[in-house]
């Protein structure tokens, strides 16, 4: 029996040379640059205060001996995506990964239309827009990877941060839909959803704070799935709360049918 040829890359391979992390100068984001720079990926680092976004660019390369680049921008900007693209039009960018995400508390009465405009500026169109147009030349090069970072919190709607949980129930099922689809041109979709991390958010929190991963640990649980899974659920507490309203061997079957599905549909419409 002929066993079709498949040709085994390593990590700098198939997710190289360049990746972008958005969201890239610290905490679980920092971590995120720091883990690939190490598998030897030169990374542009983009984050809204430049000096941290310098001293990452810095640390990168001397810690790891990779090229980095610092972009400072604010990614709820309308137009951060076209300026992300324009200071990387000449690289080649095999990875991307989405990890700013903006949080926040309230009840939903109290919401100011403009500020869940940004929210979902950041949350959802620049992850949108890197996505689609880094794809176009993975497609081609029938290599790369893609990281979106979700949460815990969009398992299921999720009070008083309802408008954020929608953002991150768009992009874990934005990632499900990819890894299905991109998967036929040897491209991996992750979404990773964590629960309580320290970082940014929780910055103040003590490493072993019982119910908190670190950054890193979000990054292990992220590369162990990627490559497998669509999504992955990072940090004990979550699993043991939402975990169990996430089924994702489900999830992925369900995905597999849609997706058989709607292939059909395209060949009746000659698609
Ligand atoms: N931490 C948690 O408990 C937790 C739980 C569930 C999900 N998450 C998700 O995980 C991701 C990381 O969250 P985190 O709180 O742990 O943050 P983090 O990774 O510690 O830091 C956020 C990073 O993104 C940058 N950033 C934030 N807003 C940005 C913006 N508008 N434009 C450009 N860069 C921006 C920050 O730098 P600047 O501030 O300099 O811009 C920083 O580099 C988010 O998507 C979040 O929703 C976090």
């Amino acid at each position: 029996m002929m066993v079709p040829e498949r040709k085994i890359m390593n990590f700098k391979e198939k997710y190289g040379p360049w990746a972008i992390v958005a969201g890239g100068s610290e905490g679980m984001g920092g971590e995120f640059s720091s883990y690939v720079a190490s598998q030897g990926l030169n990374v542009v680092v983009i984050a809204r205060n430049g000096a941290k976004v310098d001293a990452k660019v810095a640390a990168l390369k001397s810690d790891f001996g990779v090229e980095a680049i610092g972009l400072p921008l604010d990614l709820g900007d309308l137009d951060a995506p076209a300026r992300i693209l324009e200071a990387t039009k000449d690289l080649e960018v095999g990875m991307l990964i989405y990890n700013a995400g903006l949080a926040g508390l309230s009840p939903v009465q109290n919401l100011d239309l403009d500020y869940e405009l940004y929210r979902l500026n950041v949350n959802v169109r620049s992850p949108l827009a890197l996505t689609l147009h880094l794809c176009k030349a993975m497609v081609e090069r029938k290599k790369g990877g893609i990281i979106l970072l979700s949460s815990s919190g969009g398992v299921v709607g999720t009070p008083y941060i309802q408008t954020y949980s929608a953002t991150k129930a768009y992009l874990f099922t934005f990632a499900e839909a990819l890894w299905a689809e991109l998967s036929d041109y040897g491209i991996d979709v992750l979404s990773v959803l964590p629960g309580n991390t320290i970082g940014q958010n929780y910055s103040d929190v003590p490493p072993g704070t019982p119910g908190f991963q670190t950054g890193r640990d979000v990054v292990e649980v992220a590369f162990d799935a990627f490559g497998k899974h669509p999504t992955v659920l990072s940090g004990e507490t979550t699993i043991a709360t939402v975990g169990k309203y996430f089924d994702r061997a489900l999830r992925e079957e369900g995905v597999l049918m849609m997706k058989q599905i709607f292939v059909d549909m395209m060949k009746q419409y000659g698609m």
